[in-house]
């Protein structure tokens, strides 16, 4: 039988407690037994970023950690950040530029992009281009995704 542990971790401001496989991957986790869905599955080593969610605060892959890994954390995923409308305006501005086509990548580019905007500086085109370059995209060419991102960068006085 494989190895089992107990963990309590804090997810979207609730406490949860579970034993889980000592190599469950935290997005695995989070997915199968949380039902939190809205963090994606894609490459599952640590390339695509569809996985991304936040750990304490920073972002991190949820398919290069492990479950295990995350107790005694804070983790935040794409629902609670979703419900505390932390999100609202750069889904928002998602919507408007049509910076999504089938959303695969959508939550961990938000995940990313949210993370920039926390930085409360404005960056360049480049310099965003760069901090989501960790996150594919197959569908958009990545421009709008910029463009949203530039224009609730450039909305927060
Ligand atoms: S699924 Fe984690 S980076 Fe691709
Ligand atoms: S919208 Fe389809 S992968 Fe980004």
């Amino acid at each position: 039988m494989e190895h089992a542990l107990d963990i309590t971790l804090t997810v979207n401001g609730t406490q949860v407690s579970r034993r889980v496989a000592a190599r469950q991957h935290l997005v695995d986790f989070l997915r199968d037994e949380l039902g939190l869905t809205g963090s994606h599955v894609g490459c599952e080593h640590g390339v695509c970023g569809a996985c991304t969610v936040r750990v304490d605060g920073e972002i991190v892959r949820g398919c290069l950690m492990l479950a295990v890994q995350a107790n005694g954390c804070r983790v935040d995923t794409i629902e609670g950040l979703s419900d505390s409308k932390e999100l609202a305006r750069l889904q928002k501005a998602f919507h408007e530029k049509n910076a999504l086509q089938c959303g695969f990548c959508t939550p961990g580019m938000l995940m990313a992009a949210q993370d920039l905007i926390l930085q409360g500086k404005r960056f360049s085109r480049e310099e965003i281009r760069s901090h989501i370059s960790g996150n594919y995209c197959r569908c958009t060419g990545y421009q709008a995704i910029v463009d949203a991102i530039e224009e609730v960068m450039n909305g927060q006085g």
